[in-house]
């Protein structure tokens, strides 16, 4: 067993690396030689990554991938995803195509508020905090006005404070619950460093309000941050098309429309059935957000819980046919920045967002609820007409070679093997040990 280490953090890069493959590895050569494999030979470059995080050892790789031919709102988009799995840009891609003769996707901010709490103990008379309060909430803005002006002078900043009684839930706990503007930034700096501002304000001034008793003047400042639940920072992306101009050869337009209305009405029923709907919403959504330099846990943990708003989790998807026409549409909550955070930093994040015209943060909302819908478009599509492990091993065949250390030729050999096969992990297997056999 390892013996823990003290002052880990302090020590150089290749002693940390000393220590962690002399530590842990039977063969520390190969595991030097696979960290620095993965490092970058531009220093600088190097540099930056390193500076990203603390204890960095090397860089850990995402293929970026691109989907192309998005029409957006009749805009021509090519969508950078960074992603691991085999068949997401793959399943992009086709949407997108297939969206593309058929008037494309249609979207639309619906809002863009988002949230910090602080949540304190309060001991005494409710009114009287309430009376506090109404004193105190000028007070509370105007001592953010240093961190707010820049914010304020682009038009976003602090939109209201409320007092919020939360005292059915736990005994004497109240919040400052807070709404914000952020236009192009994600916010979360600001949010925060405005919330910890508040809370200072609000506890300093308790101390000398006349109507306090000495215990009411001690407010217990729990905790002040920002919520990634953001249901008011919500976006709609939509596709639409005649019941038959879904026709495509061998499922008729009106059976198609059928069976795909019917898998997403299990998704909104099924709370089973919903996470993996969901996750392949997320497929498409993740891979955008990674690429241009998002929280993607902020993002997760915010749109889950949208999903479980009406206490079950549900859908984030919604289709239906009226009238003749087929719609399908996602209203999804995405915090989401184009400046501030690694937006400016990353070469590859700067790329992408150049690769989306330097978007605004509401056009990157739209661009990142497009390619969830679509990449839930082409599961459902899939999931309803060929079953999903066609498409997806056919993507997969390159890994399962990959495992097997094919060479070019193999490689070429059984991609034409398999063109009119069904890929499985064995069947895999028992090709290339023939084919092997045979050479
Ligand atoms: C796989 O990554 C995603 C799917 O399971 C999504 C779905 O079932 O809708 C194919």
């Amino acid at each position: 067993m390892s013996k823990p280490i003290a002052g880990f953090s302090k020590l150089s890069k290749s002693k940390k690396i000393e220590w962690i493959v002399n530590t842990y590895f039977s063969d520390a050569h190969d595991a030097r030689d696979i960290l620095e494999q993965y490092w970058n030979s531009n220093e600088k470059l190097q540099q930056l990554h390193d500076e990203f995080i603390e204890n960095t050892i090397t860089n850990y790789y995402l293929p970026l991938g691109v989907a192309p031919n998005f029409l957006i709102n009749g805009k021509l988009y090519t969508i950078p995803m960074a992603i691991e799995e085999s068949s997401v840009v793959a399943a992009a891609s086709k949407a997108a195509k297939f969206w593309l003769k058929r008037g494309g996707f249609k979207t639309q901010v619906i809002s863009t508020t988002k949230i910090g709490q602080v949540h304190f103990i309060y001991n005494g008379d409710f009114e009287k905090l309430q009376v506090y309060f109404n004193h105190v909430k000028s007070k509370l803005i105007e001592d953010t006005e240093d961190i707010s002006k820049n914010m304020k002078k682009r038009g976003g900043g602090i939109l209201d404070i409320e007092l919020r009684n939360k005292t059915q839930d736990i005994p004497n706990y109240y919040q400052l619950h807070a709404s914000f503007e952020t236009l192009n930034a994600m916010g979360a700096n600001f949010i925060n460093s405005c919330l910890e501002q508040f809370a200072k304000t609000f506890k300093t001034e308790a101390l000398s309000f006349h109507l306090f008793s000495e215990e009411e003047k001690q407010m217990d400042v729990v905790m002040s941050i920002l919520s990634n639940y953001v249901p008011d920072c919500l976006v709609r992306a939509e596709v639409s098309c005649k019941v038959e101009d879904l026709n495509e050869g061998h499922i008729s337009g009106e059976a198609f429309a059928k069976k795909f209305v019917r898998a997403v009405r299990i998704a909104e029923v099924e709370p089973f059935r919903a996470v993996t709907h969901n996750k392949g919403v997320m497929n498409g959504i993740d891979a955008v957000v990674l690429a241009t330099g998002n929280d993607f846990r902020a993002i997760e943990a915010g749109v889950h819980a949208y999903a479980s708003r009406k206490g079950r989790y549900s859908s984030l998807t919604y289709a239906k046919v009226e009238d003749g026409i087929f719609k399908f549409w996602i209203e999804i909550p995405l915090a989401l920045g184009t400046v501030g955070g690694l937006t400016g930093l990353h070469p590859l994040v700067k790329l992408a967002l150049e690769l989306l015209h330097n978007p605004s943060a509401k056009e990157l909302m739209q661009i990142v609820a497009v390619a969830g819908l679509a990449q839930n478009f082409a599961a459902l599509r899939s999931l309803t007409t060929t079953g999903i492990q066609q498409g997806h091993m056919k993507m997969h065949l390159m890994n399962i070679l990959n495992q097997f250390e094919a060479n070019d030729k193999e490689k070429e050999q059984l991609t034409d093997y398999f063109k009119d096969k069904t890929v499985t992990h064995s069947a895999v297997t028992k090709a290339i040990k023939q084919l092997r056999l045979k050479g």
